[in-house]
């Protein structure tokens, strides 16, 4: 039974999130109770209700007990006190025993997830205004639901081969000796690279599609003298567009009316990296197409790959914001403060940033019409990466392109991935990792990944190789870190050779890596599961959050603790425990169903074989150029 049916409230923006058309159901909402008066959807869990989804969010993997928002936010601080992160997708799984049935909910302003939080049954979804489409979704099991799901949402994107090699990335490489030094090491170390990535120090002044000319005197010569090292080099493309007298992005975009507008109908004014920037108007046909072309300046230098950023849009501060901040320094000059007069003032410097009074005070045009953009507040950088995902299609049929995002909604798992944004170099982060990757499969998000050893604050040699082991199997594996921090990457730690061999091991599981993709993407099923999804009859499994099957012959449990020499494990099954140090060097062990404490020292990776299947493992290179992913050995269980 893969029933679904739509039900309609209101007038709804078209998101183009599903693609599938589907006839408007005129009965009441089945399942959920729905009051349009108070814009609520309302459900009410047993104590036995699981409540999966959400996709890129915080917390478990079962998420009742807290209230999440969908509210698409530049938020540096990935912490279980949050509600909101980079990305909405409101697709939740709600299951109580033999009954479930999941529920997406098509609207792009701000939406509210208590679940549980107020009242430990209650399940309520709070919109700002009722104009929504709302879809219930039957099935005989969570895959089914989610597969319907994803038949509706259409196809997940595909990355090209070489995308599922490690890449390097740091803000604050600055020129290309830099670069070549990066890749120097990597090389000498003997460590597997395919990408380096750029961030905003490669253009001219953060200016979107150029690049500094001091930095990188011939950057054509320099991406193809990479090239021949089968480096990818991916520049960051960023959401705001500096206004510049001269600049072409920016005079195009005044001349073809491709900006959002203020309230006056002027290009709305906000600061981000080059200072004042307008920021394009993703919503509209026209600006998509326009600012996807542009992709083609680099594309032409001989770039394959992008990730778009501060696209929520992130706003360190408009004209207005700032000017409060002032007056109110202005104000309080020379007073003694008493304390209200202090949190005035550190709150009044604390919002200049993401103030939702600016998301309110501009406008985007769609079908010809002003749309006010805290209405359609979570469709921007979906919109962003569409624009460029549409545009290198058009231009270069047949090519595949990486293309990733830090915003995004359900639809733009079409074009683009997803990395997880500005985390930290926390153990806890690491945690949040595992827990968010099958959330965001659900949604059809699979070409994902965090920032591997954590983006903020300085990170240790054994987080960083305790992340690594989880990120082997994550279809992107990015090292990424912030300006100032402590450098991460691989070779600047004492255990080189226990890295090379972890990375190596990437490369070697690729053959079943890249498969396992590949089927996700063309059966709209999952690369990440929890296990609770094979293993329906158990319901214990219900509670593991930090063990997952990866395609359909392996259950990985990654180490996320400091200082442990090991961890338990719950194995529904009997399963073969391989415990790599490398591709080569391995111990295997049979282990019945039931619990175990599985020692795994440093830099020991756990994975486990389901009954029935092979592993296919094939000899590491230096890059995916340099490895034969046709020449495999298997590892099997019967
Ligand atoms: C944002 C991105 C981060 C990047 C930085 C500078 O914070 O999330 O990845 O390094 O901007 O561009």
């Amino acid at each position: 039974m893969n029933k679904v049916n739509k039900y309609r409230f209101g007038i709804p923006v078209n998101t183009e999130s599903i693609v599938e058309s589907m006839e408007i159901a005129d009965e009441a909402p089945h399942r959920v109770d729905v009051d349009a008066q108070n814009r609520t959807i309302r459900y009410v869990m047993s104590p036995e209700t699981v409540v999966m989804g959400l996709g890129e969010s915080i917390r478990g993997i079962n998420k009742r007990g807290w209230i999440y928002e969908s509210n698409n936010t530049d938020q540096p601080h990935h912490e279980e006190t949050v509600r909101s992160l980079y990305a909405s997708q409101n697709f939740l799984l709600i299951w109580s025993g033999s009954d479930m049935f999941g529920l997406y909910l098509d609207y792009p302003g701000k939406a509210v997830f208590d679940i549980g939080y107020t009242r430990e049954e209650d399940l309520t979804v709070t919109l700002e205004d009722m104009n929504c489409d709302l879809y219930v979704i039957e099935g005989d099991s969570l895959e089914d639901i989610v597969i319907r799901f994803r038949e509706m949402a259409g196809h997940s994107y595909i990355p090209p081969k070489w995308a599922f090699g490690y890449g390097q990335s740091r803000w604050g490489y600055r020129n290309e000796s830099d670069i070549r030094n990066v890749v120097k090491r990597y090389r000498e170390a003997g460590i597997p690279l395919d990408m380096v990535y750029l961030d905003i120090d490669y253009m001219d002044h953060f200016k979107d599609f150029t690049v500094d000319d001091q930095a990188f005197p011939d950057f054509e010569n320099f991406v193809k003298e990479m090239a021949d090292q089968d480096i990818h080099l991916v520049p960051i493309i960023d959401a705001g567009v500096k206004i510049e007298k001269g600049y072409d992005v920016y005079e195009e975009g005044i001349k073809g009316d491709y900006f959002c507008k203020d309230k006056d109908g002027d290009p709305l004014v906000a600061a981000v990296w080059p200072g004042y920037v307008h920021f394009p108007d993703f919503l509209k046909a026209e600006t998509r197409e326009w600012f996807g072309d542009k992709y083609k300046y680099l594309v032409d230098m001989g770039i394959e790959g992008f990730w778009n950023d501060m696209n929520e849009p992130a706003i360190f501060y408009t004209r207005n914001t700032l000017q409060k901040a002032f007056e109110k320094l202005i104000e309080l000059t020379g007073k003694e403060l008493d304390i209200n007069g202090y949190f005035e003032l550190t709150a009044t410097v604390g919002s200049i940033s993401n103030n939702e009074e600016d998301y309110r005070s501009f406008y985007h045009e769609i079908d010809g019409r002003p749309v006010r953009h805290d209405k359609v507040h979570n469709l921007y950088g979906y919109n962003m990466t569409r624009s460029a995902g549409e545009a290198l299609g058009r231009n270069y049929p047949g090519r595949r392109f990486l293309l990733f995002s830090r915003s995004s909604y359900v639809g733009m798992h079409r074009y683009g991935g997803v990395w997880t944004g500005d985390n930290s170099a926390w153990w806890s982060n690491l945690e949040l990792n595992i827990k968010q990757m099958p959330a965001l499969n659900m949604t059809g998000f699979l070409f994902c990944g965090a920032d591997m050893g954590g983006f903020n604050h300085d990170t240790t040699e054994d987080l960083m190789m305790r992340w690594l082991e989880f990120c082997i199997f994550t279809p992107l594996m990015r090292n990424h870190s912030a300006i100032g921090t402590r450098e991460q990457e691989f070779y600047q730690f004492e255990k080189t050779e226990d890295f090379k061999n972890l990375v190596s091991l990437r490369y070697a599981l690729l053959p079943y890596i890249y498969q396992s993709f590949m089927t996700a993407v063309t059966e709209n099923r999952m690369y990440f599961k929890p296990l609770c999804f094979d293993y329906t009859s158990d319901r214990r499994v219900a509670e593991v959050e930090d063990q997952l099957l990866v395609g359909d012959a392996v259950m990985i449990a990654p180490v996320y603790k400091q200082n442990a020499s090991g961890r338990y494990v719950y194995l529904p099954e009997k399963m073969k425990l391989l415990r790599f140090r490398s591709y080569c060097d391995y111990d295997e062990e049979i282990l019945e169903a039931g619990d175990h404490y599985v020692k795994a020292s440093l830099n020991e990776v756990l994975v486990f074989v389901r009954p029935g299947h092979r592993l296919p493992v094939c000899i590491p290179g230096k890059s995916l150029a340099d490895t034969d992913m046709e020449d495999i050995s298997y590892i099997t269980f019967d």
